[in-house]
């Protein structure tokens, strides 16, 4: 029995090669088409991406003041600091994790960090000079850097931009 032959982009091709070739490019297709709810089910909902940024009205803030905001579940500490507390904050680079307070503010004036100590989470509460943990002791200073106590690392930062001049969005850098 003579084989029927049809040629495709030039390459001649039995019928059976090329039944071949069609089924298997109509299956890849379908795999691609059914995939497509389900990559898309992996996309985070717009309440779920909603819930992952925080936006912040900075003006209700005095200087010296603090306040905490829940972002992703953690307690964010947002500082509006005052000119002294920056000036002594630019002076030094912290304790055991140094760092230079310009790396961690993007405006010298406020301070946003997360509230969860880098020992073992527990949340610092604000003193004058920064934090202290209230669970071994830990003291962070004004730009959140550890001073002294178990804690290993400065207190972390969240990604975060300002949207305005007195606004900001915790959740995306
Ligand atoms: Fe903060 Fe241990 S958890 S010092």
């Amino acid at each position: 029995m003579t084989e029927e032959h049809i040629i495709k982009d030039g390459a001649d091709l039995s019928r059976r090669d090329f039944l071949g070739t069609v089924t298997a490019g109509v299956a890849a297709a379908g795999v691609a088409a059914a995939c497509v709810p389900f990559v898309s089910s992996m996309n985070p909902s717009s309440d779920v991406l909603a819930k992952a940024t925080t936006e912040i009205d900075l003006s209700g803030i005095a200087p010296g003041e603090e306040k905490t905001f829940p972002w992703q579940g953690k307690p964010v500490f947002v500082v509006h600091r005052t000119p002294e507390e920056i000036k002594a904050m630019q002076a030094s680079n912290g304790g055991k994790d140094p760092e230079p307070d310009s790396k961690r503010v993007q405006k010298p004036e406020w301070l946003v960090v997360i509230g969860i100590c880098t020992h073992l989470g527990c949340v610092p509460n604000k003193t004058a000079a920064g934090w202290l943990c209230p669970c071994h002791g830990s003291v962070y200073d004004n730009s959140g850097r550890i001073i002294s106590g178990p804690a290993p690392e400065n207190l972390h930062l969240p990604p975060y931009h300002f949207v305005s001049e007195n606004k900001i969005l915790i959740g995306k850098a």
